[in-house]
């Protein structure tokens, strides 16, 4: 037995004690202000807790090491401290998400403890063990400094709350009890007689399914029920531009990439399913996959039922050829971009939660009506039968835009008629989701003998990877943003969308904008050294302006690029080291589409209203701005 204090309270612990502390805090305890970032990997400071008064992450901490030892979590830590180290992060803008801030605390009470008043690099070599996605470390350390002076004052804190109105800060809708770990994530939410589901991924990005066999699996102790692409009731593939990305890939399919699920399997314990999930044994016929974007435009086709492996958006304007050829400057280079992981801090986990003749969804996703839509088909369900509820997430930045786990998640429990939930480790989070797309360019930019830009020519190409996600509109936008913010009169663009069995890319921050700026930006340089020019004055002298037009042809107004220059032309031009870029950015949907959303106002009294709409928090503060907006 192993014998330890809990939040001041005893335990006796007889399980196993190979378990981790963080294990044994989030499912035997319900203790969820310590978060599940990493997976046990020691890397993001989310789960950290208080053991013999030193901060330690819980993930790496083993039951059989607590014997005796005095363990604390932000439910445990005395109320005036966790109030004000709370209150000092929300009153300095220092919760976005908030998925790593109660770890941020945790670590805070412990170093204000040794250390009353810290300096800065003090505070910096204490949260290295942490990662925050969202906020950037300044405000967090202005705030654990901040907590520390109110608690040496033993004054009280109060949450900054002002007129609500737009264009003053207002503390973060719920910011104070997502920091104490008081609200829920979806990982957080249990409910009885809840199940919970792990995922066979595949063992090769391109292969011939022969068999899958769950026998074993199926008759491991405690398992519930093993699924596979035959268990599906409705539709398999879905997407949210073009349907192709299969639920489960069956028997006589082929896989498309390294994140295609084969089965899954839903247990008693998140252990049995997680154990049971390895003795799936599958049997395949590998083929070599197609990673190289360049040579699977001409391979075989990665879907069998698109028409090639890619997607072409062009735009011309005037003639951009002679324009360059008669420029007096002349660049031409290649460029290319990496993928790139969200490093959102949540993982994706989803629970579902049969109702009558439906569904109920529990999804952290970036738009519940495309999770009702496409679940909805995968259950062969009436859209309205399927219930989604938005649970705020811990990061999205993209990531989060296609259905990842919530169509198996629904699928389970809608067959076993039982709530169920999934939640993948980091390592699944990673190879499922879509990245940034890497883009390959060829770019091409003329210059007249004044420094005013005369053409532009792009050829570039985007890895979509494995499924299309929203990836032919990213590279729309890599086509739309070509000229920055820029006024270039012949432009000439193709940029082509390609799949292969690489890892899906879709949505992130930019949107394909960052990409090619860039690739234009580094050619603007290029240009200026040629010709001699200065890059600010250039810049400016080419800056769009209201009226003036993008690579696409549209006209813009209230352009802010000039404003932009002036107001940094000092610092670049007085610093010893200074490099300039600029870049614009649609927003809203863009491709012509008018943007329009709804919200509902309910006024209950004199001095209450309610607001009710379904955008999607995930740190960016979009209550907050519904809020003010409303207040306003
Ligand atoms: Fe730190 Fe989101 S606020 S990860």
């Amino acid at each position: 037995m192993i014998s330890f204090t809990l939040n001041n309270k005893q335990q006796n612990y007889t399980g196993d004690p190979e378990k981790s502390l963080l294990d044994f805090l989030r499912f035997d305890k319900h203790i969820t202000s310590v978060k599940d970032g990493c997976s046990a990997q020691a890397a993001c400071g989310a789960c950290t807790v208080e053991i013999n008064g030193k901060a330690m992450l819980s993930c790496v901490a083993k039951m059989s090491k607590l014997n005796d030892a005095e363990v604390n979590t932000p439910e445990g830590f005395p109320p005036y401290v966790l109030d004000i180290i709370a209150k000092a992060m929300v009153n300095k803008g220092a919760v976005q998400c908030g998925f790593c801030t109660p770890g941020f605390i945790s670590r805070t009470k412990v170093l204000l403890q040794n250390t009353p008043n810290p300096s800065i690099e003090e505070i910096q070599k204490a949260i290295k063990p942490h990662i925050c996605r969202c906020t950037g470390y300044k405000k967090i350390e202005e705030a654990i400094q901040y907590a520390g002076e109110v608690i040496q004052r033993n004054e009280k804190l109060v949450i900054t709350s002002i007129s609500g109105k737009v264009g003053i800060s207002h503390p973060k809708y719920e910011a104070y009890s997502t920091a104490i770990g008081a609200r829920d994530f979806v990982d957080d939410i249990f409910i009885d007689g809840m199940l919970f589901g792990a995922l066979k991924f595949r063992d090769h990005p391109r292969a011939k399914i022969i068999s899958i066999d769950t026998s074993k699996a199926s008759n491991y102790p405690g398992v519930q029920r093993v699924f596979t692409a035959k268990d599906i009731l409705g539709v398999q593939k879905v997407g949210l531009i073009i349907p192709d990305w299969p639920v489960m890939v069956g028997i006589g399919q082929i896989t498309s990439y390294i994140g295609d699920v084969l089965a899954g399997v839903v247990a008693d314990t998140n252990k049995i399913a997680r154990e049971a999930i390895e003795l799936i044994d599958v049997k395949y016929d590998v083929l070599e996959p197609i990673t190289d974007v360049f040579k699977a435009m001409n391979a075989d086709r990665i879907h069998e039922e698109r028409p090639n492996n890619f997607e072409t958006t062009s735009i011309k304007i005037g003639k951009v050829d002679k324009a360059l050829m008669d420029s007096k400057y002349y660049i031409q280079g290649n460029y290319e971009t990496q993928r790139v992981e969200h490093g959102f801090m949540e993982k994706e986990s989803s629970i579902a939660v049969p109702e009558k003749d439906g569904i109920h969804l529990y999804s952290q996703s970036q738009g519940i009506y495309e999770d009702q839509r496409q679940v909805a088909m995968i259950l062969g369900l009436d859209e309205k039968n399927v219930r989604v509820t938005l649970v705020p997430n811990g990061g999205g930045f993209g990531g989060k835009e296609d259905l990842s786990i919530q169509g198996q998640t629904a699928l389970f429990s809608f067959l076993l008629q039982k709530p169920v939930k999934l939640t993948l480790s980091r390592e699944e989070s990673i190879r499922l989701h879509p990245k940034r797309h890497p883009v390959f360019m060829n770019i091409s930019l003329g210059a007249d003998k004044n420094g005013k830009l005369t053409g532009l020519k792009l050829r570039a190409v985007g890895d979509t990877g494995a499924y299309a996600s929203v990836g032919a509109k990213v590279m729309e936008r890599v086509a739309g943003h070509a000229s920055g913010g820029y006024f270039i009169p012949e432009i000439d663009i193709e940029a082509k969308t390609v799949y292969t069995n690489n890892i899906p890319c879709g949505a992130m921050r930019g949107f394909g904008a960052n990409q090619v700026a860039f690739a234009l930006e580094s050619c603007i340089d290029e240009i200026c050294k040629k010709g001699g020019f200065d890059p600010w004055q250039f810049r400016w002298d080419n800056a769009l302006v209201d009226g003036l037009t993008t690579s696409t042809g549209q006209k813009l107004y209230g352009v802010g690029i000039r404003a932009c220059l002036e107001a940094l032309k000092d610092d670049y031009t007085n610093s010893q080291f200074s490099g300039l870029a600029c870049g614009i950015k649609n927003s809203g949907v863009g491709n012509g589409m008018v943007d329009e959303s709804k919200v509902i106002i309910e006024i209950i009294s004199e001095d209450k209203v309610v607001l009710k709409h379904g955008w999607t928090e995930m740190g960016q503060g979009v209550h907050n701005m519904a809020l003010q907006t409303l207040c306003q």
